[in-house]
């Protein structure tokens, strides 16, 4: 049986439907346009309508039905706002975020540089303390007790209610004489580490840096062994073409002592800003290791004798890289940092 009653109900429930998933949209569905659904079911009793009743109610139950359909769309897409996206929440296809790469410090490049260096040649690495005592650090060194690198503008010393000669050493030549202490001979090392120096903080200064030193103590050691040594790894360092020059010079641990220049790699030895025209820039300072130095360690001077050098890792890197500023280091900024990503 079909009449407005019926119809007006149905028409009245379809106005009043809510749905919280899509599963509920879809059990509303069947239970009004399904095989069994409320409104199929009057299709189907549109037989028993009266011939001249029905176009009347023909073009009522499309209404309803029509009507039921797009209360369908608005339903499902009410519940699609809700529930949110369709499918994964994240688009996996778009390409990943990269993690950053992180360089190498520039000093840690030039450090290991050097080391391999002096592998090559047969040395091995010894490290020691950065807090050291005055014995390792001058007395053993030959520092006569009143030498100016005692003094407090240049040493950094460590109050300490038992003892007074605790400092931080102000150069790697103090793990020579821990080398001459704990190792048999003939020694052949080269000391990396960090050095510090009551100085104040300039382009030019740091009271932290970084040295190399190198001792090689056999019998019949000379200075040509020195030189050819240094001439060596200076070819190695900055170019086959290098050259290197020995000037005169002075340290308490090494009789004779030089400072060693290599020719300037910019310009080729004509002069420019960076060797400020002299055509030789300034590497390391060396010399042959003092007898009294083998004597405070317990080496015979008659017997053994050996070379020392010792050179600054921020010195070398500022010559192969141009770094002008030393504070450009410490400081850390990514924006240096990255300059050296491609060096590794
Ligand atoms: N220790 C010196 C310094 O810090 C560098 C040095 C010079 C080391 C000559 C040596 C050497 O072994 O023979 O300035």
């Amino acid at each position: 049986m079909i009449d407005d009653k019926i119809i007006e109900d149905l028409q009245k429930q379809i106005d009043e439907l809510k749905a919280a998933s899509q599963q509920q949209v879809e059990e509303i569905r069947v239970k009004m346009l399904g095989k069994k659904g409320e409104i199929t079911r009057l299709f189907e009793e549109f037989r028993t309508v009266q011939a001249d009743q029905k176009r009347l109610y023909g073009q009522k139950l499309n209404t309803l039905k029509n009507n039921m359909l797009s209360k369908l769309e608005a339903l499902k897409a009410s519940v699609e706002n809700q529930e949110g996206p369709k499918g994964p929440a994240e688009d996996l296809t778009l390409p990943g975020d990269r993690m950053p790469l992180g360089a190498r410090h520039p000093i840690s490049i030039v450090r290991e540089e050097i080391l391999s260096i002096f592998k090559k040649f047969g040395y091995s690495v010894a490290e020691g303390p950065e807090i050291e005592d005055d014995w390792h650090v001058f007395s053993a060194l030959n520092f006569p007790p009143e030498h100016p690198a005692r003094d407090m503008q240049d040493t950094f010393f460590i109050n300490n209610q038992t003892a007074n000669n605790i400092l931080l050493r102000t150069h790697t030549s103090s793990v020579q004489v821990r080398t001459m202490e704990s190792q048999s001979l003939p020694i052949r090392v080269v000391c990396p580490g960090r050095v510090f120096r009551n100085e104040a903080i300039s382009a030019r200064a740091h009271c932290i840096f970084h040295q190399v030193e190198g001792l090689y103590i056999d019998k019949n050691v000379s200075f040509a062994d020195l030189k050819q040594s240094i001439l060596l790894f200076a070819q190695e360092m900055f170019g086959a073409d290098t050259k290197i020059r020995m000037r005169p010079s002075y340290f308490p641990f090494t009789e004779p002592s030089a400072e060693v220049d290599v020719s300037c790699n910019i310009c080729k030895g004509k002069g420019c800003s960076i060797c400020k025209g002299t055509g030789w820039l300034e590497i390391l300072g060396c010399g042959m290791v003092d007898p009294n130095v083998l004597i405070a360690n317990g080496i015979d001077p008659e017997v053994y004798s050996g070379f020392a050098f010792g050179m600054g890792i921020e010195r070398i890197a500022m010559l192969k890289w141009q770094v002008n500023d030393l504070r450009h280091y410490f400081e850390n900024d990514v924006r240096f940092l990255r300059e050296f990503e491609t060096v590794i």
